[in-house]
């Protein structure tokens, strides 16, 4: 099993590590523009190797996606992070053009990959690889929900006071601060739903904090967080390799699914080795049903962004 992954910045490189550390992949293969960067990183994880008991070979190419031929997985990070501040949409003139050149660079030598989109805005930056490639909708995922859900169960146990273990929950929509709905009625502490421990206010708050998990963080770091996005990545790329059938929410191209059209947008799906296997509808309530129109229309306004470079 090969896996690329294209960016070798914070995210790229955590993703990188993760996958090694879980030990299922033969090779993982960095790639940055950046002089260098991909193949510093990949020696210096390598050199973790023994340390952390893994046998995957990671190597590291500048730009060079020969390199990069016949993999399984690709996984593209690539762009800029956001500084504190700024919002995920903020960042699509730049990321899209890289976005764009980067899955056709990737495509040219594994034809067969699945890809995984993380780059901001996820959302729109999945919906341009589609457009772009008009692959089969199973083979590119965005990654947000995963994330974004994992950020919500972090938020649920420290209300409850709850190992993390304990706890499931969800979260779907834009990976924006907007955007995200993270689904509170359905959360549980081991079966329980969670509004048996917490009052409204307080899932209130669970679900607000969830929701600028990512600006959170960026204000703390002045840049965008990386072990947790990376942690995703890496999970999600797992149950691929390992097609694990696992469901999780991710940007999935939508062709009627959940009333949507033509969108990429969170929805859980069944991951396994051919990718998205299945988009699960599960029964939204009204409420939850509003949010997620109103998502996707925040989400379609900036995939209005991409007019120029689909023409
Ligand atoms: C975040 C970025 C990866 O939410 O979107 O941290």
């Amino acid at each position: 099993m090969k896996v690329t992954v294209v960016g070798a910045g914070a995210v790229g490189a955590s993703c990188a590590e993760y996958i090694a550390i879980k030990d299922f992949a033969s090779e993982v293969v960095l790639v940055d523009i950046k002089e260098g960067v991909a193949e510093g990183k990949a020696m210096d994880l390598m050199q973790t190797a023994s340390l952390n008991g893994f046998d995957t070979k990671i190597t590291g190419s500048t730009n060079d996606y020969s390199k990069t031929a016949d993999s399984d997985i690709a996984v593209i990070t690539s762009g800029i992070p956001r500084k504190p501040g700024m919002t995920r949409e903020e960042l699509i003139g730049i990321n899209a053009g890289i976005v764009k050149s980067v899955t056709e660079s990737l495509l040219a030598h594994s034809p067969n990959a699945i890809i995984i989109v993380v780059s901001n805005p996820m959302d729109t930056m999945t919906y341009l690889a589609h457009k772009v490639t008009d692959l089969p909708k199973n083979r590119i995922i965005g990654m947000g929900g995963a994330l974004d859900s994992a950020r919500f169960k972090y938020r649920l146990a420290e209300a409850l006071g709850a190992p993390i273990s304990d706890v499931d929950g969800m979260v779907i929509g834009g990976h924006s601060d907007t955007g995200m709905i993270p689904l509170t009625r359905l959360a549980t502490r081991n079966s329980v739903p969670v509004s048996k421990f917490l009052s409204e206010e307080r899932l209130n708050q669970v679900m607000e904090d969830t929701k600028v998990g990512g600006a959170t963080l960026t204000k703390l770091l002045g840049t965008s967080a990386w072990y947790a996005p990376g942690a995703a990545v890496s999970a999600m790329v797992q149950a691929i390799a390992c097609d694990q059938k696992k469901m999780f929410p991710c940007s999935c191209f939508l062709e009627g699914e959940y009333g949507l059209n033509d969108i990429s947008i969170g929805v859980p799906a069944i991951i396994g080795r051919n990718g998205i296997e299945e988009i699960v509808e599960i029964e939204l309530d009204e409420a939850e049903k509003a949010k997620l129109t109103s998502s996707a229309e925040a989400v379609s306004k900036t995939n209005g962004a991409l007019s120029d470079i689909l023409k």
